[in-house]
Formats: structure tokens, C-alpha cells, sequence
């Protein structure tokens, strides 16, 4: 016996009854059908899960599987974690399939059975690949499957330790009538699976088209599902890629790794930093280096800005890589409390290279590029900043400089400037002498002033 459930294929909102638009993201027409096996009855002798002290049970370290692919075994935490469950996602062609392929050939290698379940491309397609990346091992297993039962059946003749699905929009179940893709397809199918994965311990890897609306398949809908959500990003044509853990129930959330895509595959960049900065356009104004820290990592990336007068009533304020609400907040505190005109002006900013900063660290960087792409007066190329700015325009103290003076040192920068906070905190810690002479302020104006000369 069934009981009928709505759900909008937009944004996966479970409904009682149907609607026309759906309640929670007003989209009209998104709202099908699906069918809810009724929950099969426990026995009322249930026996009880095992209970044991806290300090007796198995970490998730001892569980874990490298796949020898460095960067995304970093991202992981460490490598895969048996019977645990992983979504990847991104754009189409971004290297999704390239990555897990990579993955499934180092897994293979150490003797761990991997089974490949292509539903986007043939196998011969698949084996193509494989032999142009190196990863054709004869251990790894290759099946092309789109129904779940099939992948199931698969999974039980093979009882391999891991299994790739790619993607989860090309998967779909008999039993439901809508199309394979939808919310209540891939809702299904994925449930399905992760449930024989928890069951059977195996590691379950799910590739996820993102949307257009930058959610995978409909927000909600298997971010909840698995334990680890990965995003891959990077910008179309470019050649380098970040992988970002979204979610991760066995390591640091956050946490990013750099890969460059060549012809042999996806190559792990050990040293994002000097990646990042290669094409720096020091000693031009607007442009600055930025030390931010990703995941558990410092990065130092170079913020740019233009500043141009306005032909729009309002003036345009436009930031890749940053949230516009803090770059529009800077923009005020540059006019009200520095009394640098601004109401006038279009600004533009750029993070180089597709990074995308969310940390407050990087208010002095971009308050600085905009005050030296107006001024059209470079910033000394010698120097890296970070700091947040607040309200009143006073630098404030930020986390981990330490990190970031040691990656600014590193890469052969003379000068950190850096909130006067910040540098207390780490005269503190009293580390080893710094090789980068650290340059503390109190306010944007005594940045600007140390950064601009
Ligand atoms: P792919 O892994 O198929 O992306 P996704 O699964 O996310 O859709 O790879 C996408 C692109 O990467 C493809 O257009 C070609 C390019 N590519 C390389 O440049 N070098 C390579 O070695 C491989 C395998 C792919
Ligand atoms: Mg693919």
C-alpha cells in the first residue's frame, strides 16, 4: 500500500496535497507525484544497538582509504571513509567524471574493488578516458547502468568496497513514472543506494550535475542524504579547478584542494599560492595580494579593482570572488569614513584565478585595490594584506596570522600589513622570527598610508 506525497522539483519541499505553485519557492508547475512506500513494521522484539562507552568505539581514522589522489584525499580528510557516502558536484564538463576516475584507478591499484557505474558514457567512452589519464587498471571495474535495480544487482555480483555513480541524474527507477533528473528520481535513486552503502560498508560516490540555479539537482534534495558534499569549481575555459568540501561529517568543512586540468588528467597544485599570484599584475594599480586562509590552508591571492566613473543613475558595484554586500559596505566606509568619493564611481572587483573569498579577512585587501585603482597609484608589489574592516574604518584582528605571514614569507614577500590585533596574537604564540617584516595598523587609512606610501 502506497500513500502519495508531493514534491517540487525546484526545491524539493515535501507537500501533503498538490499545488500549482509551490508554497515554499513559488515556482508554478513543478510539483509532482510520488510515492512513499509505507514504512515496513519493526518487530515489537526489537534487539537493542550495541552500547559501549564512548571511548571504545572506532574513529573513522582507522576506516579510512586513500585514493592516492592527494589533493582530493586532503579535501576528504584524509582519504575515503568506508560505507560512508559522497556527492559531487558541479557544472557539466568541469572534470567530475575525470576526477573520480583518477580516484578509482588509485584506489584500485592498492587492491580495493572499485566498481564504475557509467550512465552518461559508454564504457568504451569511459575506457578512453582511463587510458588517456592512466587509469586503466584492470582491478577497476567498468558497468554501464541507469536503472537502480541494475546498479543493485550490479553492486551485489561485484560486492566491491567502493562504487562510482556518474552521474545521479542519469539515474532513475522503473517505479516512478517522472523522468530521469527530477527531483523524485533522483531523490529515489539515491536514497536506494546510500541505504546499501550504510548496509553493505561500501564507499558511494555520486556525481551531481549543478543546476543552473547552482544547487544540485533541486537544493535540499541529497545534500542531507550523504555524509560529505564536494563542489568543484573553477572558471569555464580555464584550466584550474578548486574542489571544495561543502559538507563533511569526517573532516574540516572548508577545506579546499587545487588541481590544474591537462591533457593527462587532473594534476593536484601543491603550491596554490604560486598558482594563483603567476600572473600577478604587481606594480599596477588596483591590484593587491590578499592572505586568505582556505579550509586549513593560508592562500594568497591577488585582488583587483577598477574604478570608473558612472554612466548608471546608481553606480554599479560588481565583485567576482566576494560577497557585493561587503564590498558595497567598504565602498561606505571608504566614503564616510576616509572621505574618498565614491558616489560617482562604477567598481568593479575581480578575486583572480575563480576563488571565491567568504572570510571578513579580506575587507583590507579589497578596500585597498578600490582606493588604488581610483588614486590610479600602485601599492607596494613588496606587500601582502589582510584584515576585517568594521563600521568606524579600524582594522580588526583576524584568525590564523601566523599561517598567513609564514605563506607570505614563503613566497618571498618582504611585508605583511596586518591588524595591530592580529600581530599581538602572534608575538604571543612567539613562533620562530619572522621572515616577513609584519606591518600592524589600527585603521584603513594607516593601511593606506603603509600600502600606498
Ligand atoms: P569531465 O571529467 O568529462 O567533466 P564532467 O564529468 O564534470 O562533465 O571532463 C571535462 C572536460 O575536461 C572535457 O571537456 C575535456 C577536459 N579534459 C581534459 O582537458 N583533459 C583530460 O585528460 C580529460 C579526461 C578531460
Ligand atoms: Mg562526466
Amino acid at each position: 500500500m502506497k500513500r502519495a506525497l508531493f514534491v517540487c522539483e525546484a526545491c524539493g519541499a515535501v507537500h501533503p496535497k498538490w499545488h500549482g505553485r509551490c508554497p515554499d519557492c513559488g515556482e508554478w508547475n513543478r510539483i509532482v507525484e510520488q510515492p512513499q512506500p509505507v514504512a515496513t513494521k519493526g518487530p515489537s522484539k526489537a534487539s537493542p544497538p550495541k552500547v559501549q562507552s564512548i571511548a571504545d568505539w572506532q574513529t573513522a581514522e582507522g576506516a579510512r582509504i586513500p585514493s592516492k589522489v592527494e589533493e582530493l584525499d586532503r579535501v576528504l580528510g584524509g582519504g575515503f571513509v568506508r560505507a560512508s557516502t559522497i556527492l559531487l558536484g558541479g557544472d557539466p564538463g568541469i572534470g567530475k567524471s575525470t576526477l573520480l576516475l583518477q580516484a578509482a584507478a588509485g584506489l584500485a591499484q592498492q587492491g580495493v574493488r572499485v566498481l564504475y557505474l557509467a550512465g552518461e558514457e559508454s564504457p568504451a567512452q569511459v575506457r578512453m578516458r582511463a587510458e588517456r589519464i592512466g587509469a586503466l587498471q584492470a582491478q577497476l571495474l567498468l558497468a554501464s547502468a541507469c536503472e537502480v535495480g541494475e546498479m543493485l544487482a550490479a553492486i551485489d555480483a561485484t560486492s566491491p568496497q567502493c562504487v562510482i555513480v556518474d552521474s545521479i541524474q542519469t539515474a532513475h527507477t522503473s517505479e516512478l513514472s517522472s523522468a530521469p533528473g527530477s527531483v523524485a528520481q533522483v531523490r529515489e535513486c539515491a536514497s536506494r543506494l546510500v541505504r546499501a552503502a550504510k548496509a553493505q560498508g561500501f564507499v558511494l560516490a555520486l556525481v551531481g550535475h549543478v543546476t543552473k540555479e547552482g544547487a544540485i539537482a533541486g537544493p535540499r534534495v541529497l545534500e542531507h542524504l550523504v555524509d560529505v558534499v564536494l563542489a568543484f569549481e573553477g572558471e569555464k575555459g580555464g584550466a584550474f579547478r578548486i574542489l571544495r568540501a561543502v559538507k563533511n561529517r569526517f573532516g574540516a568543512a572548508g577545506e579546499i584542494g587545487v588541481f590544474e586540468m591537462s591533457e593527462e588528467g587532473l594534476i593536484g597544485v601543491r603550491e596554490a599560492s604560486r598558482w594563483f599570484l603567476a600572473e600577478r599584475a604587481a606594480g599596477r594599480p588596483g591590484s593587491v595580494v590578499l592572505a586568505c586562509i582556505e579550509g586549513m590552508r593560508p592562500v594568497l591571492v591577488e585582488v583587483q579593482a577598477l574604478v570608473a566613473p558612472t554612466v548608471y543613475a546608481t553606480p554599479r558595484r560588481a565583485a567576482v570572488g566576494v560577497d557585493p554586500n561587503r564590498l558595497a559596505m567598504l565602498a561606505a566606509v571608504l566614503e564616510r569614513r576616509l572621505g574618498i568619493s565614491l558616489a560617482e564611481m562604477d567598481i568593479y572587483l575581480n578575486i583572480v584565478g575563480g576563488l571565491k573569498v567568504v572570510e571578513p579577512a579580506a575587507d583590507l585587501a579589497v578596500a585597498v585595490a578600490i582606493v588604488s585603482a581610483l588614486r590610479n597609484a600602485a601599492v607596494d608589489p613588496n606587500a601582502v594584506c589582510f584584515g576585517e574592516v568594521g563600521l568606524t574604518g579600524e582594522v580588526r584582528p583576524v584568525a590564523r596570522a601566523e599561517l598567513r605571514i609564514a605563506e607570505a614569507a614563503q613566497l618571498g614577500f618582504g611585508r605583511v600589513v596586518l591588524p595591530a590585533g592580529s600581530l599581538e596574537r602572534v608575538r604571543a604564540k612567539a613562533r620562530s622570527a619572522t621572515i616577513a617584516q609584519p606591518v600592524p595598523v589600527r585603521s584603513l587609512g594607516e593601511a593606506i598610508d603603509a600600502l600606498m606610501g
